[in-house]
């Protein structure tokens, strides 16, 4: 009795499926198989996550049918020995629809990208079974939620860049267990709370993008340990105290963008701003007072200096080394003495022809 029920389910789940998936195609010997091949896991996974996707007018989901393998799928990309799904890269290709909770089945996915499309809702929680991930890109679209607390699972990822959607809560602690990780970015989204001083244990970090959110407290202390950074924005957030002085120290900086917070606090006079690569320096809108610290001048690979908006005083110091630079900002200040030398740091910007 219990064996013909369970004859009649797996009969029922068969019409099931045909009729959801209309699959001709479908491997009624796989099915009948006591053991489920790691590869029809993957196609179900897939199939699972292709009926979530309820817009596509580019049409590209329609390779997605029972007459060509699922490793040659649009966007799918499969390891050669065992045909499991190794990529799922969708990008720019106008879909809209949810993320099925199925894709946590994808055991074999290293690389998941979705970037600049129109994918909503969260992100299932599923995901933490993705232990081989190394890369997620979800930037562009307009996932909600909070940043899954399951993340934690996928710890080879190095990549995680989700800016440019709509997730709320705080930035989570257990991100600083990630220790591969090399970029993080969650710009311009809507998350709330500070800067965990966890991210100061990710060794590998070369980017920390936190750009337009509304992020409040401080700059943590433990992000000096960052000594791979190269890009570090947290601008246009509401991010107060002062900048670790050990930050002007991170000599890999490019990129260092911390204007449109409320940072208060003097740049100490004698502040060694070691960061010979920096190309892009702003704190802009802040509440920095006190004055221009004399070892910016040093930074010879300046292209964009940015200190409009605060209230620094004294003489602008002398730029001549930074031939690189071609905008220097620093309106709204209260610099220079009101004297005839105030704006002799011009000057040293055309090589000394005053
Ligand atoms: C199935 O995909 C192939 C390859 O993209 C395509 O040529 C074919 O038209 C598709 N079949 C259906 C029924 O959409
Ligand atoms: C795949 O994922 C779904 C949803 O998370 C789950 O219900 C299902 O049991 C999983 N396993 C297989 C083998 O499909
Ligand atoms: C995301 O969208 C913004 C605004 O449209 C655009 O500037 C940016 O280049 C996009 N990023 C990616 C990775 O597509
Ligand atoms: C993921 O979430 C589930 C349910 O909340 C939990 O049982 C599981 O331990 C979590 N996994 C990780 C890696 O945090
Ligand atoms: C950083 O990692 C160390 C050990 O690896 C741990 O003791 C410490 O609590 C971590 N710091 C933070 C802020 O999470
Ligand atoms: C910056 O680095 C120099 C040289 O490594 C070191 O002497 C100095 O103490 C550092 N400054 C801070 C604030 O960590
Ligand atoms: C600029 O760099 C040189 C060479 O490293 C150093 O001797 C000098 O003190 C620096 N100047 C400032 C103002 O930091």
């Amino acid at each position: 009795m219990v064996a013909s029920n369970s004859h009649f389910l797996v009969y029922i789940e068969v019409i099931i499926l045909l009729s959801y998936f209309s699959l001709p195609g479908l491997n009624l010997l796989g099915l009948a198989s006591p053991v489920v091949r790691g590869n029809d896991i993957d196609r179900q996974a897939l199939l699972h996550f292709k009926s979530k996707i309820i817009g596509d007018q580019l049409k590209v989901m329609e390779s997605w049918n029972s007459s060509i393998h699922f490793c040659h799928w649009h966007g799918v990309t499969c390891g050669r020995r065992h045909q499991r799904v190794t990529k799922l890269e969708l990008e720019y290709l106008k879909l809209t629809g949810s993320l099925s909770p199925y894709i946590g089945n994808l055991s074999f996915l290293r690389e998941f990208s979705l970037a600049g499309n129109n994918f909503y809702n969260q992100i299932p929680r599923e995901i933490d079974r993705l232990r081989r991930l190394e890369i997620l890109i979800l930037t562009n679209n307009s996932i909600s939620g909070e940043i899954p607390s399951n993340l934690s699972g996928c710890f080879k990822l190095t990549e995680v860049e989700i800016e440019g959607n709509q997730l709320t809560g705080e930035i989570p602690t257990f991100l600083g267990l990630l220790s591969n990780l090399k970029y993080l970015s969650f710009a311009y989204n809507s998350l709330r709370g500070s800067i965990p001083p966890s991210l100061g244990n990710l060794s590998s970090l070369e980017t920390l993008a936190l750009t337009r959110n509304s992020l409040s407290g401080i700059i943590p202390e433990a992000l000096k340990q960052l000594t791979d950074l190269s890009y570090f924005s947290i601008d246009d957030n509401a991010i107060s105290g002062t900048v670790p002085v050990a930050m002007f120290n991170l000599s890999n900086i490019i990129i260092f963008s911390i204007g449109g917070n409320k940072i208060q606090g003097t740049l100490p006079s004698d502040l060694a701003i070691t960061m010979p690569y920096v190309n892009f320096f702003s704190v802009r809108e802040n509440q920095i007072s006190g004055k221009i610290p004399v070892s910016i001048s040093n930074a010879s690979n300046l292209n964009i200096l940015q200190f409009e908006g605060n209230r620094l005083d004294g003489d602008v110091p002398s730029l001549e080394k930074l031939d690189k630079l071609f905008a220097i900002l620093l309106d709204a200040n209260h610099l220079g003495h009101g004297g005839e030398g105030d704006l002799h740091f011009l000057c040293t910007l055309v090589n000394n022809t005053c």
